[in-house]
C-alpha cells in the first residue's frame, strides 16, 4: 500500500517505518526541515530503541522516504495519516491548529481522493471536523477514519509491532478493508484489530490515558497516606497488583507522571466532559494530585536540607520523563530543578540520553555531568527522578564516598529503605518509611 504521514515526532517515524517495515511504501512529511535532512540522511533524531536499525533498513530497500513537501509527499499515497502534534492549549483543550492546517493543506493539494486517517491524539469529533474541512476546500470524495496510537516511547517499535490492540474507527466499508489490510502483518499471531465508530476510537485513546494515569495519581495518594502512617506502599504495590482484577502495571507511587501524553490527554478529556456538561471529577482529581506529586521531591529535599539551599550542591540522576526516552515534556525535574536553583542550590544532573534535550529547557545554571557519579562529586545529596536501569543497582559505597553526606531523596522507589538504612544512607523516598 502506498501511504503518507504527516507529522514525523515519535509516533509518526515510528509508524511511518514500521509500516515501511511491513512492506509498504511510506512518505514521511514533516515542516521541520532539519528533522528531514537528518532523516534523508538515515540519522533519527530521536532516541527510540531499534528504531534507527529500521529507518535505515526500509530507506535502502527503497520503502520509506522523508520530505517538507505535503503536496508531493501525498501525490501517490492513497492513505494519508495525521500524527502531527495535539499540545495542550491554554484552557486544558487539546490544541487542533496543526491537524485542521494540514487537512486543509491534503484538501488543497490532493489530486485524487484519499483516506485521511486521524493518528493524532485527537478530541471525540475531531474526525467530523476534519471531513468538514476536506469537503470545504475539495470537490474529491476523501473519506475520514481514526487509528489512535498507543505505543510508548522507550518501547515504541515493539509497541507498535505487537500491539495490545490495533483501533480503527470507521464509518464505510472500504475503509474498514483498506485499514484491516494495512495492519494484517501485525495481526498474524492473534486478532488485535478492534474496528468501532469513528467517535468510539477518538474517545477509546483518552479513556485509556486517563485511566492509566488515574492509577498512577491514586497510588500516589495512597503513598502520602503511608508516610503518615508507617506502612509501605511497596508492599501494597504487590498486595493490590496479585489481585487479578487489579492487575500489576501502572502501580509504581513516585513523584508524578509526565511526558507528553498523560498530562495533557487528561486535560483535554477534562475539557471535553465540562464542554458536554459532564463534569469529570475522578480525572479532574488525577490531574491535580499529579501537579502536587510532581513537585514532592521539593518538599523532602527542604525537610532534609533546609528551606534555604545557598552553599548547597544537589546531584541529580534522571531528567527525562521516564526511562529509556530522551523526552523532557512535562518531565518532574523540569518543575523542580528551578526551585532548587531558586532557594540557592547548585545543580549537577545526569541523564544517560537526555541531556542535551534538558538544556534546552532548564535554566543555564545547572551543570551536566558526563557520567552519573561524575554528578555525586561533592553534592550534600542525590535527588532521583528517573528510574533508568543505569540507577537501579549503582556502587553504594562509591555513592557514599562522593557524596559529603549520605543522603538521597528518591523520586522513583529505586532501593530498599532498609538496605539503604543498613549502610548509614538517610534513604527518603516515596511512600515508605525511611
Ligand atoms: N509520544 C507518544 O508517546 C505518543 C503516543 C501515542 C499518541 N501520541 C499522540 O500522537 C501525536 C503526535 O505526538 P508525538 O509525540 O509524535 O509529537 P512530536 O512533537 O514528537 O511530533 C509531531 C511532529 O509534527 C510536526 N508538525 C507539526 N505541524 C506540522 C505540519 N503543519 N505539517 C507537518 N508536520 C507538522 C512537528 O514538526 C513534529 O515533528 C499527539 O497527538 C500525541 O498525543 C503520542
Amino acid at each position: 500500500m502506498k501511504l503518507a504521514v504527516i507529522g514525523t515526532g515519535y509516533v509518526g517515524l515510528v509508524s511511518g517505518a514500521c509500516l515501511a517495515d511491513a512492506g509498504n511504501h511510506v512518505t514521511c512529511i514533516d515542516i521541520d526541515g532539519e528533522k528531514i535532512a537528518r532523516l534523508q540522511a538515515g540519522e533519527v533524531p530521536i532516541f527510540e530503541p531499534g528504531l534507527e536499525r529500521i529507518v535505515q533498513r526500509t530507506q535502502a530497500r527503497e520503502r520509506l522516504f522523508f520530505t517538507t513537501d505535503l503536496a508531493e509527499g501525498i501525490r501517490h499515497a492513497t492513505v494519508v495519516m495525521i500524527a502531527v502534534g495535539t499540545p495542550q492549549d491554554e484552557d486544558g483543550s487539546a490544541d487542533l491548529a496543526a491537524v485542521e492546517v494540514v487537512a486543509r493543506q491534503i484538501a488543497q493539494a490532493a489530486t485524487d481522493a484519499k483516506l485521511v486517517v486521524t493518528k493524532s491524539t485527537v478530541p471525540v469529533g475531531t474526525a467530523d471536523r476534519v471531513r468538514r474541512i476536506l469537503e470545504a476546500h475539495s470537490d474529491l470524495a476523501h473519506r475520514v477514519a481514526s487509528n489512535p496510537e498507543f505505543l510508548k516511547e522507550g518501547d515504541a517499535v515493539n509497541d507498535f509491532t505487537r500491539p495490545d490492540r490495533i483501533i480503527l474507527g470507521v464509518e464505510d466499508e472500504q475503509s474498514r478493508e483498506e485499514l484491516e489490510a494495512l495492519y494484517e502483518p501485525f495481526n498474524r499471531k492473534e486478532r488485535r484489530t478492534l474496528t468501532m465508530g469513528v467517535r468510539s476510537a477518538e474517545m477509546t485513546k483518552y479513556a485509556a490515558n486517563g485511566m492509566l494515569a488515574t492509577r498512577i495519581s491514586f497510588m500516589n495518594e495512597m503513598a502520602r497516606l503511608c508516610d503518615e502512617v508507617g506502612a509501605d506502599i511497596e508492599e501494597i504495590r504487590f498486595g493490590i497488583g496479585s489481585d487479578s482484577r487489579i492487575g500489576p502495571a501502572f502501580l509504581y507511587a513516585g513523584c508524578g507522571y509526565g511526558g507528553s501524553c498523560f498530562p495533557k490527554d487528561v486535560k483535554a478529556l477534562a475539557h471535553t466532559g465540562r464542554r458536554h456538561g459532564v463534569p469529570l471529577r475522578l480525572l479532574e482529581a488525577t490531574d491535580q494530585v499529579n501537579q502536587e506529586q510532581r513537585r514532592i521531591l521539593i518538599r523532602k529535599v527542604h525537610d532534609v536540607l533546609g528551606a534555604d539551599l545557598r552553599g548547597k550542591t544537589l546531584a541529580v540522576w534522571g531528567l527525562a520523563f521516564k526511562a529509556k526516552t530522551d523526552d523532557m515534556r512535562e518531565a518532574p525535574a523540569l518543575y523542580c530543578i528551578p526551585a532548587f536553583l531558586e532557594a540557592g542550590a547548585r545543580v549537577q544532573a545526569h541523564d544517560p540520553v537526555a541531556m542535551d534535550n534538558a538544556r534546552k529547557e532548564l535554566p543555564a545554571g545547572v551543570h551536566y555531568a558526563q557520567g552519573a557519579y561524575d554528578a555525586l562529586e561533592g553534592a550534600d545529596a542525590l535527588v532521583i527522578f528517573t528510574d533508568w536501569s543505569d540507577y537501579r543497582a549503582p556502587d553504594l559505597e562509591r555513592i557514599k564516598s562522593s557524596l559529603k553526606a549520605a543522603i538521597i531523596i528518591d523520586g522513583r522507589n529505586l532501593y530498599s529503605p532498609q538496605k539503604m538504612g543498613r549502610m548509614g544512607f538517610r534513604y527518603h523516598c516515596i511512600g515508605r518509611p525511611s
